[in-house]
C-alpha cells in the first residue's frame, strides 16, 4: 500500500462479500492502494456503495484474473470499466434497508431522473474537489460597480474560497487580484474603502494599485530580492451595468459566455443601468451548497412551503416556465394579479439573480461552500432610482421571509441525506428539470 494509510480494513470472518463494506481508506485522491492484489484508487473513499460493489465484483469466483487494472483517473471511468467485467453484478447483495435504488453509475441514471448519490452532499473531500474544479474556475458576482467607481476604491470579495480584491487604479482601470500577500499569504485588503496603495496588515508589504510590489520593509538587507517577481496575482474582472464580476481563473471563457443571454432576458423587464444598490444581506445555512442551489432551482415546493410567495406569484406548471440553459437555469413567472412578472436565474455554479413583481428590483449574489454541510452567501439588493425606502424594505422583508422558509427546508434535507440510510432520490423530470440539468453539470464537472 505505497504512500497510503489504511485505518480500518478488515474482513468479516469468512464472508468475502463483506470485505469492501468494511473497508475505509484514508489518503489523497487518486493515490493507489492494493486491494486483493489489484491497484484501486483512494478516490473510492466517500463512495461506500461503490466500495461494496467493487468488493463483490473483485471477490467473485474466477473473476480476479479478468479484472482490469483500475488505475486510470476518474471514478466514473473506473466504475464503467468495472461494469464491463464479465458477469460482474455490481448491484447484488445490498444489505437490507440500503440501496433499494441502485446508485448512480453513469449519466444515463441522471437521465432517468435519479439524483446524484446523497453521499455527495456531506463529503468534505468532494467539497474540496468542487472548490477546485468548479468554484475556482467560474465567474461570480463580486460587488456593486458603485463601490469601485472612483480611483483608489477597492472592495474585497471572493470567488469560491479564493480571496479576491477589486481595485480602481490611479489610471482609472478596474483590476482584480488574488487578495493574498506574496510574502506569507495573509489576506491584504478587507471590506471596502479608498487607498493610495494596498498594504498587507501582517508585515506591511505594500502593493501599488496595479498589483506591483512597491515596498517590503528590510528587503534591502537581502542579497537577492526581486520585487518585480512578487506582484499580486491577477484575476479576471468585468463590469456589467451596475455589477462587477470576477473570476480567479485567467483561462476562463468570457463573462458573456458564462451569463449566456441572461442580461438580455433581464432587460426585458428592467433597465439594468438605472438600478441603484440599496443593501447587502449576508447569510449561512446548515446544508451542502448543492442542496441550497437545487432548492432554488424548482418551485415544486412553492405552494407547500412558501404560502406568501405563492399568493403573489402563480406557480402552477402551465404558468411558471422552467428553462434549462447551458450554465444558466431560468424560471419565469407572473404575478397573480396580472400586473408583473418575475425572473429567477442560477448562473453556474451558484449565483442567484432574482427579479420580483412590483417596482423595479433585482437582487444578486452567490452561495459557496464553507464546508460540506455549510453554505454561505449574500444578496445585494438593487432598486430603480424612484423606488421609495418603504417599498424597498417591504420587498426585502418579503424575500427574507421566503429565504427563512428555504433555510428550514434545506437544513431538513441535509439531515435526511446525511443519515446514510438511502442512497439517492428520484426527481420529477418535468417539475424538477432544472435540478436534473444542474446535477448533470455537477456530474460532468467532477468526472
Ligand atoms: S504576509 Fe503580508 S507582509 Fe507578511
Ligand atoms: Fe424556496
Amino acid at each position: 500500500m505505497p504512500g497510503a494509510r489504511r485505518n480500518q480494513d478488515r474482513v468479516a470472518g469468512g464472508d468475502q462479500r463483506a470485505l469492501a463494506v468494511q473497508l475505509h481508506l484514508a489518503g489523497p485522491l487518486e493515490q493507489e492502494v492494493d486491494l486483493l492484489g489489484f491497484p484501486v484508487a483512494v478516490a473510492l473513499r466517500g463512495l461506500p456503495w461503490f466500495e461494496r460493489r467493487l468488493g463483490q465484483a473483485l471477490i467473485a469466483d474466477g473473476r480476479r484474473g479478468q479484472a482490469e487494472k483500475l488505475s486510470d483517473r476518474g471514478a466514473v471511468r473506473r466504475r464503467e470499466r468495472l461494469r464491463r467485467l464479465e458477469g460482474a453484478d455490481l448491484h447484488a447483495g445490498e444489505p437490507s434497508g440500503f440501496g433499494q435504488n441502485r446508485p448512480v453509475t453513469s449519466a444515463r441514471d441522471l437521465e432517468q431522473g435519479y439524483t446524484l448519490p446523497w453521499s455527495w452532499y456531506s463529503s468534505e473531500e468532494l467539497t474540496h474537489r468542487e472548490q477546485e474544479r468548479i468554484f475556482r474556475r467560474a465567474w461570480t458576482y463580486a460587488c456593486p460597480a458603485g463601490w469601485v467607481a472612483e480611483r483608489g476604491e477597492y472592495a474585497a470579495c471572493s470567488a469560491g474560497d479564493v480571496p479576491i480584491v477589486v481595485v480602481r487604479g490611479r489610471d482609472g482601470e478596474l483590476r482584480a487580484f488574488v487578495n493574498v500577500c506574496r510574502h506569507r499569504g495573509s489576506q491584504i485588503a478587507s471590506g471596502r474603502g479608498r487607498r493610495e496603495t494596498l498594504q498587507c496588515p501582517y508585515h506591511a508589504w505594500t502593493y501599488d494599485l496595479d498589483g506591483s510590489l512597491r515596498a517590503a520593509p528590510r528587503s534591502e538587507r537581502e542579497q537577492s530580492f526581486e520585487r518585480s517577481d512578487l506582484s499580486l496575482r491577477p484575476a479576471l474582472v468585468q463590469e456589467l451595468g451596475p455589477f462587477v464580476f470576477v473570476c480567479a481563473d485567467l483561462d476562463a471563457p468570457p463573462l458573456d459566455e458564462a451569463l449566456n443571454g441572461m442580461p438580455e432576458l433581464l432587460a426585458r423587464d428592467l433597465d439594468l443601468d438605472a438600478l441603484v444598490f440599496r443593501e447587502r444581506a449576508e447569510y449561512e445555512v446548515g446544508a451542502n451548497w448543492k442542496i441550497a442551489a437545487e432548492n432554488y432551482l424548482e418551485c415544486y415546493h412553492c405552494p407547500v412551503a412558501h404560502p406568501g410567495f405563492s399568493r403573489v406569484v402563480d406557480t402552477s406548471p402551465g404558468d411558471y416556465e422552467l428553462r434549462p440553459g447551458d450554465g444558466v437555469w431560468t424560471q419565469l413567472g407572473r404575478s397573480r394579479d396580472g400586473n408583473g412578472s418575475c425572473q429567477f436565474h442560477l448562473v453556474w455554479p451558484a449565483l442567484k439573480v432574482n427579479v420580483y413583481p412590483g417596482p423595479p428590483n433585482l437582487s444578486i449574489g452567490p452561495v459557496w461552500p464553507v464546508g460540506a454541510e455549510r453554505t454561505a452567501g449574500f444578496l445585494d439588493y438593487f432598486f430603480g432610482a424612484g423606488v421609495s425606502a418603504e417599498e424597498a424594505s417591504e420587498l426585502i422583508a418579503f424575500d427574507d421571509q421566503v429565504g427563512r422558509e428555504d433555510a428550514a427546508l434545506v437544513e431538513s434535507v441535509q439531515r435526511g441525506v446525511r443519515s446514510g440510510t438511502i442512497e439517492r432520490g428520484r426527481l420529477l423530470l418535468d417539475s424538477e428539470m432544472l435540478v436534473n440539468s444542474f446535477q448533470k453539470r455537477i456530474f460532468t464537472a467532477l468526472s
